[in-house]
């Protein structure tokens, strides 16, 4: 079903894995609240061979990862010569193992630096990204086999901006429409220089794609709330940056039942808590429906017309079975909408290692591969096992 081209693979971000990102903003603000840091994650930063070399052996032929900014450029304009030899051992080692490298430029962190200028919202943070792009081109364009700009730029700014849980912990609409603008504005940018250089290069934006349906199906203001919740969640990113787009990358997490809400925060719409209504949830309580997936690639074929990738899905899985199920059934909703004729070109398993889970520290697991955080031992999960065999089919 899958032919030699399908990209299999799984992903991590430098934050969640690497350990020891003491210049990032998130470091800094670990430290002024309640909450699990991430001190030296999974230490992957040392372990990343042996990393990559699971990944080898699992049968995964591509890799999505990403680059921490602040540790390339921990001072304004100051790049770490050791950071930057760094990467380049990550990506040779990738190279060397027929990997291909599926680049995120930005995964939600930022220097540190950067973040007390303002961050997201400093109208000079065009210039700055810039300047950081600039490095990256010339170090590492000749490795990377398919760019990704900004990762989530709608969880990132409504997390960050709106609701107010991760940092710098606003809750502004207009600050948050602000923020969201000027990742669109640094994704239009990076599209087109990348292009400039490289003009056949594949670079696409990470989005989060909810899918959504009606709490009670028959209800109009129930089918309005899903209207509201499609333009908000999945296409307000995809209208503030067109046609910068040369592949759709979609990363898959919520299926919400969504109902008319009293909440104007939340733009009047009301997602159902899906153990209230006895559905199967993952360890964080989000609805398991690997359906939804195959919904999303569809509806984005008919509209789009571009080729897909799946950047990112995965579960914080209850147990074993579980996540052997999860992986299944949603590789398997991939390859129905293939068959259904969408041009699914590859597919990452969210995560390859547990790892960091932002605000929620490290008790989630999203790993097919199980970490011992005291001695830093990788075991295989039952998962790995059975994604590897799917993996195998292309081989
Ligand atoms: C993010 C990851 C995160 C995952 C699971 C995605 O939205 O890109 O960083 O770990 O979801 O929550």
């Amino acid at each position: 079903m899958f032919g030699n081209r399908f990209f299999w693979g799984s992903a991590t971000s430098a934050y969640q894995v690497e350990g020891g990102n003491i210049w990032s903003d998130w470091y800094e603000w670990e430290k002024m609240v309640d909450l699990e840091s991430c001190g030296r994650a999974v230490d992957h930063y040392n372990l990343f061979r042996q990393d990559f070399a699971l990944a080898y052996k699992l049968n995964q032929n591509a890799h999505r990862l990403s680059l921490e900014w602040a540790r390339l450029e921990p001072s304004p304009g100051f790049f770490n010569q050791e950071a930057i030899d760094h990467y380049h051992q990550v990506f040779s080692e990738l190279r060397r193992l027929k990997i291909k490298i599926f680049l995120t430029l930005n995964h939600f962190t930022l220097p540190a630096w950067l973040a007390r200028q303002g961050g997201w919202e400093n109208y000079k943070i065009l210039d700055f990204f810039g300047r950081y792009l600039q490095l990256v081109i010339k170090e590492y364009g000749q490795y990377i086999d398919c760019w990704l700009t900004i990762n989530e730029p709608m969880i990132l700014a409504t997390e960050a901006y709106l609701f107010g849980h991760w940092p710098p912990q606003v809750k502004s609409s207009p600050r948050f429409m602000k923020v969201l603008q000027n990742m669109a504005k640094v994704h239009n940018f990076i599209y087109d220089y990348i292009h400039k250089h490289y003009p056949i290069a594949q670079v696409g934006l990470p989005h989060n794609y909810f899918s959504f349906v009606p709490l009670r199906s028959n209800s109009f203001l129930d089918q309005k709330a899903v209207k509201r919740a499609d333009d908000f969640w999945n296409r307000l990113v995809l209208n503030l940056t067109q046609d910068k787009h040369d592949f759709l990358a979609v990363n898959y997490y919520f299926h919400q039942r969504v109902s008319f809400g009293f909440n104007w925060r939340r733009d009047w719409i009301k997602f159902a808590d899906p153990k209230k209504l006895h559905k199967e949830v993952s360890a964080l309580g989000w609805e398991v429906y690997p359906e939804g997936l195959e919904q999303i690639l569809l509806n984005l074929n008919q509209e789009y017309k571009l080729p897909i990738y799946v950047t990112e899905n995965g579960l914080a899985a209850q147990n074993d079975e579980q996540q052997k199920r999860f992986i299944i059934n949603s590789t398997q909703a991939v390859k129905r909408a293939r068959l259904a004729g969408v041009q699914v070109l590859g597919y990452f398993y969210w995560s390859l290692l547990d790892n960091f889970e932002w605000d929620k520290g490290f008790k989630p697991k999203f790993g097919l591969v199980e970490v011992n955080r005291n001695t830093m031992e990788r075991y295989l999960r039952p998962a790995a096992k059975e994604y590897a065999a799917i993996c195998q089919e292309r081989i």
